[in-house]
């Protein structure tokens, strides 16, 4: 069966960089490269980061491409609260040998989405930045985008504002531009990776499966479950960017709905909103196929048998 070629656009971030995890050895994908673009972290942060991830998996052949330092439109926002100072705050990663290309990730994208057969879907799990910019400067790359699965928005309460999840909100004329871009769209919103709480026995199970990847994997959670406590209360941190790569991995994992989906440019409270019409009240086409539910112990399980592909010892040394 031929692997779904996929490019990872994010803001590593703990989450992020479970989802790399999955994305970068799985044998049903073939990662074309990762986009980075400033969101949990500055972009010099979330790049370094990206990159050490890679490094640490033995993956430094994947291309990291660092994008877009700043959101299209509003004012930069960072998650350091949940992330740190580093955006990966907890792993002790060894000195960085791999390096960010030079090519701007905006570039990559157009160029990647252009030479392709319309075969290439784009994963993102930070602000949509860099993708919203490539449909700006390139509005021919929208028929070659298979499809969009995005980790954003909710059709409940948000993270950042009661009405705003924070990759939307990070940069909603980003997000309205790729949800108007007329391409299949899966959203997977906090409604959703609000139900994969990275308990502790999560952690412990994780933990014995002794790879490199698993030990990255508990020493993030170590971080991500704490901020997420003390923040929000969870006894689990929610891991809510690789049930974007899961859904591909296994497309029964996510439910969705089709449902009209517009982002609220407006700039009061409910600024960066995604307003999901669930019940068709205004009358308009479905925008995304949104989603409703997910499997939570498969998701776990696809989680465990991605840190199982990895060797035992760190690439990164
Ligand atoms: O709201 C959760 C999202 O914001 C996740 O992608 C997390 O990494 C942050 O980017
Ligand atoms: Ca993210």
């Amino acid at each position: 069966m031929a692997r779904q070629r996929i490019i990872c656009d994010c803001d590593p971030g703990h989450d992020d960089a479970v989802a790399l995890m999955l994305a970068a050895n799985s044998p049903e994908l073939e990662l074309l490269g990762v986009t980075v673009a400033a969101g949990n972290q500055t972009l010099d942060n979330t790049a370094r980061n990206a990159c050490r991830v890679l490094q640490w998996l033995g993956r430094e052949e994947i291309p990291v491409y660092a994008g877009c330092g700043r959101p299209m439109v509003r004012d930069r926002v960072t998650a350091g609260d949940i992330h740190g100072e580093t955006g990966l705050d907890g792993p002790v990663f060894p000195p960085l040998r791999k390096a960010a290309e030079k090519e701007h990730a905006v570039s990559f994208l157009v160029r990647t989405l252009l030479e392709s057969q319309g075969d290439v879907v784009v994963v993102t799990s930070g602000p949509m930045t860099n993708l919203g910019m490539a449909l700006r400067m390139e509005p021919r790359i929208a028929d070659k985008l298979q499809r969009i699965v995005l980790m954003g928005g909710s059709y409940t309460n948000g993270n950042v504002t009661p009405a705003a999840e924070f990759n939307i909100l990070a940069d909603p004329e980003a997000a309205h531009v790729c949800f108007t871009s007329g391409r299949p769209i899966t959203m997977i919103g906090l409604d959703v990776t609000r139900k994969v709480l990275c308990y502790p026995e999560i952690v412990e199970r994780m933990a014995k499966v002794n790879t490199c990847a698993s030990r990255l994997f508990v020493d993030l959670m170590k971080h991500f479950c704490k901020t997420q406590k003390e923040i929000f209360g969870w006894e689990g941190g929610p891991l809510h960017d690789p049930v974007t790569i899961a859904s591909l991995l296994d497309p029964s994992l996510v439910t969705t709905k089709p449902m009209n989906v517009r982002i609220d440019l407006s700039h009061g409270d409910s600024y960066g909103r995604t307003n999901c019409d669930a019940f068709g009240y205004l009358g308009l086409p479905a925008t995304a196929d949104v989603a409703v539910d997910v499997g939570v112990e498969r998701f776990w399980d696809i989680i465990e048998a991605g840190l199982r592909r990895y060797g035992e010892t760190e690439a990164g040394t």
